[in-house]
């Protein structure tokens, strides 16, 4: 199992989030730490049906790609998730994925017992490319990825908000973009993972 689980939610093979994850792991892969890349959008995941089945026994009854990332995030040590901005939020990719874990929000609040405990120091980070210089947007979708990380017993590792990057890969003509992600990897991977 890697120790760093890394999800770009962008429809965009090697678009502006996806690059920028990358050079945020890069960071970890620097220091021998195994990261698992996925790539959201190609696993096609039906969204929580809010049928709260779930409450009973934390699991989800909905059978599809989704099943193997609960052990994946039980397991881990750290989660990095990358989203462009949608309409000032995140992508419905992420936030499908997002609600998919209601399970875990019944277990932890509902049946008092958590997948993950707040004591094994797992830590979220989130990378967020946006076209625009609009640090709401960014704000919004920090705001979610915090609540987001509290219910599934993550601390709350970091944001990186990355505007004006709008055309797929436009990124790879800004360099200290790329490094300001390479450098949030740096920070993250010294604060959680070593
Ligand atoms: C459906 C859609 C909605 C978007 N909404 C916004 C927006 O509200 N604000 C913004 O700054 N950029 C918006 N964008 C631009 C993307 O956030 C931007 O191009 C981003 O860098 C794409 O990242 P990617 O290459 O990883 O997909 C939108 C793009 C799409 C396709």
């Amino acid at each position: 199992m890697s120790k760093l689980l890394a999800i770009s939610s962008s429809p965009r093979r090697n678009g502006n989030c996806e690059l920028a994850l990358r050079s945020f792991c890069r960071a970890a892969e620097e220091k021998n730490i195994s990261v698992e890349m996925n790539r959201l959008h190609e696993l096609r995941l039906e969204p929580c049906r809010g049928c709260e089945r779930c409450a009973a026994d934390g699991i989800c009854i909905v059978k599809d790609k989704m099943e193997p990332f609960y052990e994946k995030v039980a397991t881990v040590k750290g989660l990095v998730l990358a989203t462009p901005v949608y309409f000032g939020s995140l992508s419905a990719q992420l936030k499908i994925f997002m609600d998919r874990f209601q399970c875990w929000w019944h277990a932890k609040y509902r049946l008092k017992k958590p997948f993950v405990e707040l004591g094994q120091n797992k830590a979220g980070f989130i990378i967020c490319t946006g076209a625009l210089h609009r640090k709401d947007f960014g704000d919004s979708v920090e705001a979610i990825g915090k609540v987001f990380f509290h219910n599934i017993n993550y601390h709350f590792g970091g944001f990186l908000f990355l505007p004006g990057l709008d055309r797929k890969g436009e990124i790879e003509d800004d360099p200290a973009a790329l490094k300001a992600a390479y450098d949030a990897g740096v920070k993250y991977v010294q604060s959680y993972l070593l």
